[in-house]
């Protein structure tokens, strides 16, 4: 529309009441000038762009009105236009929108309170730990990929604080002392993480140690919540199995990503075991190829910290074993060979065969692996009585047989045969004599549901429940020292602590 419709806006404010003037009217929503007959206000038809109003007895405008213009025409009519941006001011939408933001307003309002209201509730440290993890995930982005894979650790460990604190809260109405100490440490380690990334990866160590003092004050402050629960038992003595076999395992500690990355979902890891050298620290991550059953590539570390650093690294080739089923045993690793049902022994000093056998009566080659990982019908074990091999054989019809080895040779000494479908298990391990198998609740959950005792050929069934980080468990490794399991969960390196019961039975 053109610019210049005729408009008495101007003059309203001018004339006098009661005067001959003109009004002006909301109709729909735009606006339109009236005739200027006053109480009887009808709208004048628009029919061009520019209209000239009328009106008579121009006498009655005293002013000259410079911003308009306007003329007496021939027969003594006033004429004037004034000039308007835009004809069509939407005043309808305008109060509707007003109105709307009003409800709106009113609506936020009590929101926000409600909102205050539950922020309040929500303690700073939770929010802090909240705001740690953020930070833990955008340096996880910018950082290089070895210590990627460090950051993920921290990360998950800082998520298992939280969880503990929320439950430690819950416990803790109204005597939050402990937790408020916690706050503040919990903040520091905030301030370690944000030194961190200007560092280098050395001080994720540091930051471990934190975690861990942190962790230990967490389960000291929860056990001593509950005054009259009796205090957790000591551990039985390392190597010791003067305990009643295994009742429960600790939540999964993330140790690292194998080397090999995010591809290697197969393979096994653990610490090798000398009653020689009981605290030997010699750890062995052993991913397979990604066909899920070759292994050619092995690393050893001599100490965890290693491990965890990638450093000092001793790499080697062996051509080649079959399946996770590996294990390291007095600086030796017990293979199966590939594409047979042979064992083999591998001098971790030279990486020279030692020993090449047939494990008599074995099923190889997927006829009985395990449940959801393939090519490990033999799986070799190390606990306190030595080395074991956990296999099928025909003649037991697919049910697990332990046979207790002699490492040197590895002829078999003992055998004992289960009632247990070995390809119905998804993982085993000995701890004291003791068959352990597991079994997949479901993504998120193994549980340990069965045992066979070869010390007196009892078998039963447990229910222990396993959390794990990935769907699938390819294996895992026993240590009588510091007993723990070292699993490997798709190709994250896992460790969980053992509990067992105190009284032998
Ligand atoms: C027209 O009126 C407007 C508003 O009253 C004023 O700001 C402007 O200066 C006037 N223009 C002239 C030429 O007087
Ligand atoms: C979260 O971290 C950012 C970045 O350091 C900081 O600015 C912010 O105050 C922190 N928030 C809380 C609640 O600690
Ligand atoms: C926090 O860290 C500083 C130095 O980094 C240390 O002196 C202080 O004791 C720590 N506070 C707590 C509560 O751990
Ligand atoms: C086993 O350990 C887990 C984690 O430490 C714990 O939540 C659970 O209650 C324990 N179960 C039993 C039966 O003690
Ligand atoms: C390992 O054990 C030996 C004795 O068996 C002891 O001298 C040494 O200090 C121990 N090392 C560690 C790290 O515990
Ligand atoms: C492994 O090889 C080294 C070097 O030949 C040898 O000293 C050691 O005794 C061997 N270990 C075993 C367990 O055979
Ligand atoms: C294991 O085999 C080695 C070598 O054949 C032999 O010297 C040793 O006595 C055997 N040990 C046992 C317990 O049979």
């Amino acid at each position: 529309m053109s610019q210049g419709l005729g408009f008495t806006f101007a003059l309203l404010s001018l004339l006098g009441p009661g005067s001959e003037t003109m009004g002006v009217q909301f109709s729909g929503s735009s606006w339109v000038p009236t005739s200027a007959q006053p109480k009887n206000l009808t709208p004048l038809p628009w029919t061009e762009p520019s209209v000239a109003t009328s009106w008579a007895g121009g006498d009655a405008v005293s002013q000259p009105f410079s911003n308009f213009t306007g003329s007496v025409n021939d027969r003594g009519i006033c004429q004037c236009s004034v000039s308007l941006p835009d004809t069509t001011f939407p005043v309808v939408r305008v109060e509707r929108l007003e109105f709307t933001a009003h409800v709106l307003s009113q609506k936020f309002e009590t929101e926000l309170s409600k909102v205050k209201e539950y922020v309040q509730l929500i303690s700073v440290y939770e929010k802090r730990l909240l705001n740690l993890t953020v930070r833990v995930e955008i340096m996880e982005k910018d950082s290089i990929s070895y210590t990627e894979l460090d950051f993920e650790l921290i990360r998950i460990e800082v998520k298992e604080m939280e969880k503990l604190i929320i439950r430690l809260k819950e416990n803790f109405v109204g005597s939050t002392e402990i937790v408020d100490q916690l706050e503040v440490e919990i903040r520091n380690m905030t301030l370690l993480i944000e030194k961190l990334e200007t560092l280098d990866k050395n001080n994720v160590l540091v930051i471990r140690r934190e975690i861990l003092a942190l962790k230990k004050k967490l389960k000291e402050c929860e056990t001593s919540k509950s005054e009259h629960t009796p205090l957790v038992p000591p551990p039985p003595a390392p190597g010791s199995c003067n305990h009643g076999g295994v009742v429960n395992v600790s939540r999964p500690s993330v140790v690292q990503l194998n080397w090999r990355g995010f591809s290697y979902k197969y393979g096994a890891w653990g610490r090798d075991y000398s009653p020689e050298h009981p605290n030997k620290t010699l750890y062995w991550v052993a991913p397979l190829e990604t066909n899920g059953r070759a292994l050619q590539y092995y690393r050893l570390y001599s100490t965890l910290d290693n491990l965890l650093l990638y450093t000092q690294i001793r790499e080697s080739q062996i051509s080649s074993g079959q399946g996770s089923g590996t294990t390291v045993y007095k600086n030796n690793m017990y293979v199966n060979w590939y594409n047979t049902g042979r064992i083999a022994r591998v001098n971790l000093t030279t990486n020279a065969v030692a020993v090449d056998v047939w494990l008599p009566n074995a099923a190889y080659n997927n006829r009985f692996s395990y449940a959801n990982v393939a090519w490990q019908d033999i799986d070799f074990a190390v606990d306190e009585h030595g080395l074991w091999v956990i296999y099928a054989t025909e003649a037991s019809t697919g049910n697990i047989v332990i046979s207790l080895l002699n490492d040197t040779s590895l002829e078999v000494l003992n055998t004992w045969v289960t009632k247990q479908y070995k390809p119905s298990v998804s993982s085993t391990f000995m701890v004291c004599g003791v068959l352990y198998a597991t079994r997949t609740l479901n993504t998120r959950t193994e549980e340990i549901f069965y045992y066979y005792d070869t010390n007196t050929r009892k078998e039963g069934n447990l229910a222990i429940l396993m959390p794990k980080m990935q769907e699938r468990v390819q294996s895992i490794n026993y240590h009588p020292f510091d007993q723990k399991l070292y699993v490997y969960n798709d190709g994250y390196l896992l460790n969980y602590d053992l509990f067992f019961q105190q009284q032998p039975k």
